[in-house]
């Protein structure tokens, strides 16, 4: 057999859909003109409710201009080499220090992209005599990091303390015996449901069990906590947290990410992450860029006001309707319905084709084969206005998918 014959792009039940509109019309959509929550596709305007520029920074006029005077004085290349070799700068470590600060850790690290972070981390930490335990509905990153992992690993089931507890007792059990240690990881937000880790009991459990947490923020940077200093701050347990991940990526508005932790644990890790050793290091306009956006993030704390207006109008105006949006508790806003994802996909296109609404929507595997999720994330440079009109469309296409107006194989031109 040839290798590559089994190398088929397998587009599940979305990829059924494609002919009706373009090939890249539910996956690999372009979304066109400046990011703001008003954008072009497939030739219209439409509202964007699927972007993770929570604080609005990615098009924020002294982001655009620090992020161009940066390319112009220093190119995309600079600095050359690994971060270890000759990728190193006083702007990269300036950028460390700077969120060390503003997460109340005593040292930060630099990561080019947090999905290869996070799984290099946990690849770094632990050795097969140490135990993971993660919650189940943990990001790929984490996921994929556990999957490196030469010793034992359990999970327990999303957010549930008690099981987690079991889970620990199983764990203690075997590194009495290896004498290896314990790395809890979960979440601070989690991106699909929008709950937040429940940090504060884990924590807790810090009292009766040796084990080090691993946190990764990528949602809670920004939009969680007093100041924006993420769900460790949200929960007043920023302390018990050990390593405190997020990524660039979403509030941040750009790429790269980072990781928090005491002195002597990322100076470990500064030799031992292999995404960063074997890799080059951030280019030098994208660290500058990062110190604008931290900079707004800290003296700004409008953005985050605005945000949370935003969203508190948005999930107030779908449960008003009658909408079920899970148990979010940020910004993250699944609305969940009953229904196949051919219900989905065309409630998704009517949507985006007679409303000129624009979300995501989500499919099993991620919820159960019955549910049909579109998740919605609202930003700060989001109006009232936004929000009215989305929930209308939402109320609008509500009536048609419990009429059964949906309930057809194939798309067909849905009109109002
Ligand atoms: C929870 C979580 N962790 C990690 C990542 C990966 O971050 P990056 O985009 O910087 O690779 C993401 C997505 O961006 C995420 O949602």
């Amino acid at each position: 057999m040839d290798l590559f014959d089994k190398l088929r792009v397998e587009q599940g039940d979305l990829g059924k859909f494609s002919h009706i509109k373009k090939k890249d019309y539910f996956m690999f959509p372009k979304l066109e003109g400046e990011i703001a929550p008003r954008m072009q596709f497939n030739g219209k305007e439409v509202l964007t409710w699927s972007l993770n520029n929570y604080l609005g920074l990615a098009n924020h006029p002294e982001v655009r201009k620090v992020d161009a005077d940066a390319a112009a004085k220093w190119g995309l290349a600079y600095p050359m080499g690994a971060r270890m070799m000759s990728g190193n700068s006083v702007h990269h470590i300036e950028l460390e220090e700077r969120l060390a600060e503003f997460i109340e850790k005593e040292s930060v690290m630099l990561l080019n992209y947090g999905y290869q972070g996070v799984l290099s981390i946990i690849d770094a930490v632990v050795d097969r005599k140490d135990v993971i335990v993660y919650d189940a509905e943990s990001h790929a990153c984490i996921i994929d990091g556990v999957r490196l992992h030469m010793g034992k690993r359990f999970v327990f089931p999303h957010n549930n303390i008690e099981n987690l507890e079991k889970q620990l007792q199983r764990a203690n059990k075997i590194t009495e015996e290896t004498g290896g240690g314990i790395l809890v990881i979960t979440e601070g937000v989690f991106g699909m449901s929008g709950n937040m880790g429940n940090l504060k009991d884990i924590v807790a459990l810090k009292e009766k069990y040796n084990f080090r947490l691993f946190v990764d923020d990528a949602h809670g940077f920004g939009t969680m906590g007093k100041t924006g200093a993420g769900t460790g701050e949200e929960q007043c347990v920023q302390d018990g947290i050990d390593l405190y991940f997020s990524t660039f990526a979403k509030s941040m508005a750009s790429i790269g990410a980072f990781v928090g932790g005491n002195k002597g644990v990322i100076e470990f890790l500064r030799h031992t992450v292999r995404s960063q050793i074997f890799a080059k290091s951030l280019p030098m306009a994208l660290v500058v860029g990062a110190l604008k956006r931290l900079e707004l993030l800290k003296k700004n704390p409008e953005l985050k006001d605005n945000l949370w207006k935003i969203v508190k109008a948005l999930q107030s105006g779908l449960q008003k309707e009658g909408f079920d949006i899970g148990t979010t508790q940020s910004p993250v806003t699944p609305v969940l319905f009953k229904g196949g994802v051919g219900e989905g996909a065309n409630m998704a296109m009517d949507l985006r084709e007679n409303y000129n609404i624009f979300c995501s929507m989500v499919v099993y595997p991620v919820v159960p084969k019955d549910v049909i999720m579109i998740r919605l994330i609202p930003t700060a440079v989001h109006t009232l206005e936004d929000v009215e009109e989305t929930v209308k469309a939402f109320a609008a296409v509500k009536h048609k998918l419990d009429a059964g107006v949906y309930q057809r194989e194939e798309i067909v031109a849905i009109t109002r």
